[in-house]
């Protein structure tokens, strides 16, 4: 199965796909984390995404659409993928398709995350991940169960994102807005998408999206 979380930034992309991981097996294709795995790296790559990223702007089609071709490249043919922030365009939308069509597979479901934006910043910036395992926590939402200790792997580092304060949220939901919304249609005119209430507790919204996938 092969499936997109679509949403703006704060939506819970990134927790629910890492829970799906956990359940399902699938492997999570994030767009911002290779992105940040290659600016921390100093790739090529990583050296133009930087300062794009940092104004919370979108980074070229061309650049993404080539890190999620070369993760599926490196994925068995049966594991199921997750596309986390991917695509974010028109063009990355009908990229997708190329890159899918290409390599066999095809798209069953678009999980829209319906959130109220007013609330996101708070969800934001208040996200920390483990520095060593990168598992998401909430100052408020979902914290480690002890304290300073990370649930999954027990390191005890954590680290916050540069992008994630406010002004620079702000040009993310608006870059959403402009470009990544209206891509929706495309899918909807495939009958492959379902809106789930992405303001419910996070527990929720996982049951939500698992009725959508089915047992
Ligand atoms: P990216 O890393 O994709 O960031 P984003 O889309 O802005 O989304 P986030 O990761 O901020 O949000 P999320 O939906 O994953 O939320 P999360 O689950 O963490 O992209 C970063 C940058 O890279 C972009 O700005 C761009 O520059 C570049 N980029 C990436 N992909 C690109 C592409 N395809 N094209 C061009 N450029 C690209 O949740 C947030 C917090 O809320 C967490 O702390 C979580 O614990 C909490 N939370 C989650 N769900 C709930 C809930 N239901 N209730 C309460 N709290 C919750
Ligand atoms: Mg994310």
């Amino acid at each position: 199965m092969n499936i997109i979380l679509l949403g703006p930034p704060g939506a819970g992309k990134g927790t629910q796909a890492q829970r799906l991981v956990e359940q399902r097996g699938m492997r999570q294709l994030s767009t911002g984390d290779m992105l940040r795995a290659a600016v921390k790296a100093g790739t090529p790559t990583g050296l133009k995404a930087k300062a794009v990223m940092e104004r919370g702007e979108l980074v070229s089609d061309e650049i993404v659409s080539a890190l999620i071709g070369d993760e599926l490249d490196a994925m068995g043919a049966g594991e199921g993928a997750i596309f986390d922030g991917y695509p974010r365009t028109a063009a990355q939308a009908t990229a997708l398709d190329t890159i899918l069509t290409q390599r066999g597979r095809s798209l069953d479901h678009v999980i829209e995350l319906d959130v109220d934006e007013d609330q996101l910043v708070e969800r934001i910036t208040g996200r920390f991940t483990c520095a060593n395992c990168g598992k998401g926590y909430h100052d408020r939402f979902e914290q480690p169960r002890q304290p300073g200790i990370c649930d999954k792997c027990g390191s005890t580092e954590f680290k916050r994102r540069p992008d994630d304060n406010e002004q620079t949220v702000r040009t993310r939901m608006a870059e959403y807005r402009a470009k990544t919304a209206p891509i929706l249609p495309i899918y909807e005119a495939r009958g492959i998408v379902t809106r789930v209430n992405g303001m419910a507790d996070i527990d929720d919204v996982t049951r939500a999206i698992e009725t959508v996938l089915g047992g």
